[in-house]
C-alpha cells in the first residue's frame, strides 16, 4: 500500500459521519430539536478521529515530510489552504461544543448555532477530501521515492497505534 492510502481509507470514514450529521441536519429543520448527545459523538469522531489521529498524520509527517522538499508554487499553496481548512475546521469544531454547551443549559437559540456549525462542516469537508483525494496526495506522491514513501507509510501506523492509548488517557483525565 502507498502512504496515501491509510488517509483515503480514513476519508471513507469521515464521509460517513458526514452522512450522518446530513441526515441529522434534516431531522433538525423538521424537528427543531437536536439530540446534544448526537453532536457530542460527533465532536468525538471529528476531534479525535478527524482531526487528531487524520489530520495529525497528514500535518505531522506528510506535511513535514513535503517541507523537506523543494515544492512547486502551485502544490505549496495547496498544503497552506489545507492547513487553513484544518484550523477552520477546528474552530467550527470548538464553535459547536459552545453552542452545544448552551443548548444543553436550556438556551434553545442554541440550535441555530449548532446547524450552523455541523452544516459548515458537511458543506467544506468534502471539498477537503476530494482535493486531497485527487489534486494534492497524487501530486504529492511525485516527491518521494517508493522507499521514502513507505517509510511515511511505517509512520502513519506507528502514530495510528498511539492514538487509542492518548484518547483514553485524556478519557481517565477529564474524569
Ligand atoms: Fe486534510
Ligand atoms: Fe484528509
Amino acid at each position: 500500500m502507498q502512504a496515501r492510502g491509510p488517509l483515503m481509507i480514513e476519508h471513507r470514514l469521515i464521509e460517513r459521519m458526514l452522512v450522518k450529521i446530513q441526515v441529522t441536519l434534516a431531522q433538525v429543520e423538521q424537528t427543531q430539536k437536536i439530540d446534544p448527545l448526537f453532536v457530542d459523538k460527533a465532536v468525538d469522531f471529528i476531534r479525535t478521529y478527524a482531526d487528531r489521529t487524520h489530520h495529525g498524520k497528514e500535518e505531522d509527517i506528510l506535511f513535514r515530510e513535503l517541507n523537506q522538499k523543494e515544492l512547486s508554487d502551485v502544490d505549496r499553496k495547496a498544503m497552506d489552504e489545507l492547513i487553513e481548512e484544518h484550523i477552520f475546521g477546528r474552530s467550527t469544531t470548538k464553535a459547536l461544543v459552545e453552542a452545544n454547551t448552551l443548548y444543553r443549559n436550556g438556551d434553545a437559540t442554541a440550535l441555530g448555532d449548532i446547524a450552523r456549525c455541523l452544516r459548515t462542516l458537511v458543506e467544506f469537508y468534502p471539498k477537503h477530501i476530494e482535493k486531497e483525494d485527487k489534486i494534492f496526495f497524487p501530486a504529492s506522491r511525485a516527491y518521494f521515492s517508493e522507499a521514502e514513501d513507505q517509510a511515511m507509510l511505517a509512520e502513519f501506523l506507528d502514530f495510528d497505534q498511539r492514538m487509542i492509548h492518548e484518547k483514553y488517557k485524556s478519557v481517565m483525565l477529564s474524569v
